[in-house]
């Protein structure tokens, strides 16, 4: 599993860092949100399901590998 975070779309409403405070980071500049690292460790994949379905913005892009 890959993750992305849509830069366009994301506004900061920080609810994926709750989600998965491991791999979603907010900017200091924006706020916004990035990760790392588009490969998402095993063992963390419904986290960040459940990052994507609490996105407001739908700004959270999984790609299921
Ligand atoms: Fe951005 Fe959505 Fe997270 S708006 S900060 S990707 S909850």
């Amino acid at each position: 599993m890959r993750v992305k975070v849509d830069e366009d779309r994301c506004q900061g409403h920080a609810m994926c860092t709750l989600a998965c405070p491991e791999l979603f980071l907010l900017n200091d500049d924006d706020g916004h949100a990035y990760v790392e690292a588009e490969l998402v460790p095993a063992g963390f994949e419904e986290n960040v399901r459940q990052a994507q379905r609490g996105c407001p913005e739908a700004a959270i892009i999984v790609i299921e590998d």
